[in-house]
């Protein structure tokens, strides 16, 4: 598992209703990292349908939600899970924090 954090942008960078993808310095994954209200969230920057990019797609900061640009599947920002069809699989969520006036995540899997 790395323990390497990846820089994904400044803190100012990323306000509220905003998303920033970074690639995983170690493992080349893609990754996103939500600002919802304030709250820092970081996942896997692809769709769990046809592994199209979430960021693409557009965030509901009511539900808490990211939909995919391509079929329409939207997933909870706060955990990966999937909330509609056609993606029935969550998308991994990552580690994030704010540390030195930026933002970084890590992807965490083995
Ligand atoms: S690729 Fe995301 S819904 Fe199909």
């Amino acid at each position: 598992m790395s323990e390497t954090w990846t820089f994904i942008c400044a803190s100012e960078e990323l306000l509220p209703g905003e998303m920033k993808t970074a690639f995983d310095e170690v493992t080349d994954a893609a990754i996103v990292v939500f600002n919802l209200d304030g709250e820092l969230y970081a996942l896997e920057d692809q769709c769990t349908h046809e592994e199209f990019e979430l960021s693409a797609g557009a965030i509901n900061p009511v539900e808490g939600s990211v939909e995919c640009i391509l079929h329409g599947a939207r997933f909870d920002i706060r955990d990966g899970s999937a909330l509609c069809a056609p993606a029935y699989t969550p998308v991994p969520k990552f580690p994030v924090k704010r540390e030195n006036g930026g933002i970084w995540a890590r992807d965490n899997r083995d």
